[in-house]
């Protein structure tokens, strides 16, 4: 009796298990950013800690985030040196940054897989208009944008909201080719 009833519990925890993993995820779902921007608990980004070198990049009251400040960080803790990552210098700056090791690990382990991503995101700019001409490279905030991405998709489980559609966002980001030129090209 104890047997069937376990086996009959195994059953209905597995019919359950199958309905919950979606088969098909709907690659041309639109994500609302409001929804998303809750699913990971992003920790706090520390910018203050580079205020004597990149204070001029932080104007009060106006959004942080440049390619100028990016730039900035990056330069000030040589992050990039010839043109890649270096392992040693990212962690040093994660460090700073953040002051969370479970977020400082995955960033960095974004960061590090960045590369071929950040060389389409520049490949795929749009032409500057004429006579523009930009103050620094979005280089470091692309890598930025990239390792934000990674982060979400491997958000640390106890800053994870795990909901339904926040789960939903994260199945499109690692099986979903980004929308770009109306493509909708698998990537796995
Ligand atoms: C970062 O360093 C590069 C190379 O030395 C320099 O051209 C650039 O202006 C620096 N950017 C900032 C924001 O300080």
């Amino acid at each position: 009796m104890a047997r069937q009833i376990a086996i009959a519990l195994l059953i209905c925890s597995l019919v359950a298990m199958a309905s919950s993993i979606p088969i098909d995820v709907d690659c041309t779902r639109r994500q609302d950013f409001n929804v998303v921007k809750d699913c990971c608990a992003y920790p706090t980004f520390r910018f203050d800690q580079f205020k004597s070198q990149c204070g001029k990049y932080m104007p009060v009251g106006a959004p942080r985030i440049s390619p100028c400040l990016y730039e900035c960080i990056f330069n000030a803790t040589n992050t990039v040196v010839n043109g890649a990552i270096n392992p040693d210098n990212a962690r040093l700056m994660l460090e700073k940054l953040f002051g969370n090791q479970d977020f400082e690990e995955v960033y960095f382990n974004g960061l590090m897989g960045c590369s071929d991503s950040v060389q389409e995101m520049l490949s795929n700019r749009r032409p500057r208009p004429q006579g523009k001409t930009e103050q620094c490279s979005p280089f470091a905030i692309f890598y930025g944008f990239c390792a934000q991405r990674y982060v979400f998709n491997h958000c640390p489980s106890s800053s994870w909201s795990g909901t339904e559609s926040c789960e939903m966002a994260r199945l499109q980001n690692m099986n979903c080719a980004k929308p770009s030129r109306g493509s909708s090209r698998r990537l796995l």
